[in-house]
């Protein structure tokens, strides 16, 4: 069993890009910038959000965070979204999701300028990947194919369960490694909350991608011998063990799962950090621009 290590994988990706920073500066180029705007003060989004700040930060890119109350109207997040649109110094946008209730997630998504949509979850991008087109892929599903790739995991003619089928992972990873591209051409089954008969799914994945959010979801029963596990879950429980008071749940009972895997990702330390690599490298793209 080999551990597919996000946060060691992270640290390479984020020497890369800062040194790709200093070239960019000193042939005359713009430092990367990238904002960030936050609604309310959810404790899982503040974890995210001041570590994609603190990202930046390292890489020697520039970043601006925009905080409103959770009452903030949708106008005023829209009318903010315009002027970073039109601010040149700006790179990238992200709006950290999910928004309050009241505010219509996919309008502020499509108010995002695409060429500054470096999360790609604008319907433009979402569209140009799935058509195989340069594009910003979305961060996480890309954290995906970069571990896939680093660790030299082979796709082709796999198959590939995916468990969960949000807009931000499941569905867009579906897509992803079913694509003519390497990491890819596998054979896909995207699974969700109305699949029948999910072990005996789950049983046949060469590789099994795990986005659903439900703490040690995934047990030892339900996966093959030698099969690739990646955990996209993040589930935060209290705990009296930790500084924070907090700690990390994946959607894989790690602990009863691994001996059965060719490759597994750890939670915390997997795809989290890679998601917040990816979204530096899809800014210094933006950037180059
Ligand atoms: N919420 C959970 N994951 C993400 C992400 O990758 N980007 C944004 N903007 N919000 C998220």
């Amino acid at each position: 069993m080999k551990i597919l290590d996000g946060k060691k994988t992270s640290n390479d990706i984020k020497e890369e890009l800062a040194i790709e920073v200093v070239k960019l500066l000193s042939s005359g180029g713009k430092r990367p910038h990238l904002a960030a705007i936050l609604v309310g003060n959810d404790g899982a989004s503040e974890t995210y959000i001041s570590a994609k700040v603190k990202a930046c930060d390292k890489v020697g890119f520039a970043s601006t965070l925009v905080r409103f109350n959770d009452d903030v109207s949708q106008d005023i997040l829209l009318s903010e979204i315009d002027k970073i649109n039109k601010n040149t110094d700006i790179d990238g946008l992200i709006v950290q999701l999910p928004l309050p209730k009241h505010i219509d997630e996919m309008r502020v998504t499509e108010a995002i300028d695409p060429t500054k949509d470096v999360d790609g979850f604008h319907p433009a991008n979402i569209g140009k990947m799935a058509l195989n087109l340069p594009t910003y892929l979305p961060a996480t599903p890309a954290g995906i194919l970069e571990l896939l790739k680093r660790y030299k995991v082979e796709t082709a003619g796999k198959h590939c369960v995916v468990v969960g089928r949000s807009h931000i992972v499941g569905s867009p990873i579906s897509i992803l490694m079913s694509r003519n591209n390497n990491p890819g051409n596998c054979t896909v089954t995207l699974t969700h909350s109305r699949t029948q008969n999910l072990h005996e799914i789950t049983q046949t994945a060469d590789i099994l991608i795990v986005a659903l959010g439900k703490a040690n979801f995934i047990t030892a029963d339900m996966v093959k011998k030698g099969v690739c596990i990646i955990d996209v879950g993040i589930t935060r429980v209290k705990s009296d063990y930790t500084k924070s008071g907090w700690k990390l749940i994946g959607d894989v009972a790690f602990k009863q799962v691994k001996d059965k895997c060719s490759f597994i990702t750890p939670v915390p330390g997997g795809v989290g950090p890679m998601t917040i690599a990816m979204l530096l490298k899809n800014t210094l793209k933006s950037t180059k621009k």
